[in-house]
């Protein structure tokens, strides 16, 4: 299984930014941690970082054909990029969504996700243990 992980922006921040709310561990070493369990089930993975929503359109388009499934952190976008949900919606493979934070025990403006509904699930407020539940459910959906 080859999974892409896709984080959005001010993601490139973690360790800096907010550690009390997103924890102390910088991207590369959350990256890190998700690999070696990836690894440990033999499953790839790729990882993408932008600020940018346009790169990360291109990049769930680019998946299809390319990778099993993605694991989208879309940061601030969740809360109102349609445009995202529409490239989410014209993928044909699973996209599951997930947050560090618990996105619903927080402002009332992050409860609210545009994109969960185009995933086959949101899993949020676990740290980066987020991302290994979704590599988790990605191997039980696909079969893995
Ligand atoms: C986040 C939650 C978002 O509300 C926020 O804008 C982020 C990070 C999370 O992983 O907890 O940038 O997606």
């Amino acid at each position: 299984m080859n999974l892409l992980i896709i984080n959005g922006p001010n993601l490139n921040m973690l360790g800096k930014r907010e550690p009390a709310i997103y924890g102390s561990d910088s991207l590369l070493e959350v990256n890190n941690k998700i690999e070696a369990v990836a690894t440990e089930k033999g499953i790839t993975v790729s990882f993408v970082q932008s600020n940018s929503e346009g790169v990360m359109i291109d990049s769930i388009h680019n998946a299809m054909g390319n990778y099993n499934a993605i694991i989208l952190n879309p940061g601030a976008y969740t809360h109102y990029s349609l445009a995202l949900s529409d490239a989410i919606a014209s993928v044909d493979i699973p996209v599951i969504e997930v947050h560090l934070s618990n996105i619903h025990a927080r402002e009332d403006y992050r409860k609210t996700s545009v994109t969960a509904s185009k995933c086959i699930g949101q899993i949020s407020g676990f740290g980066y243990y987020s991302y290994v539940l979704a590599i988790e459910a990605l191997c039980k959906k696909l079969g893995k």
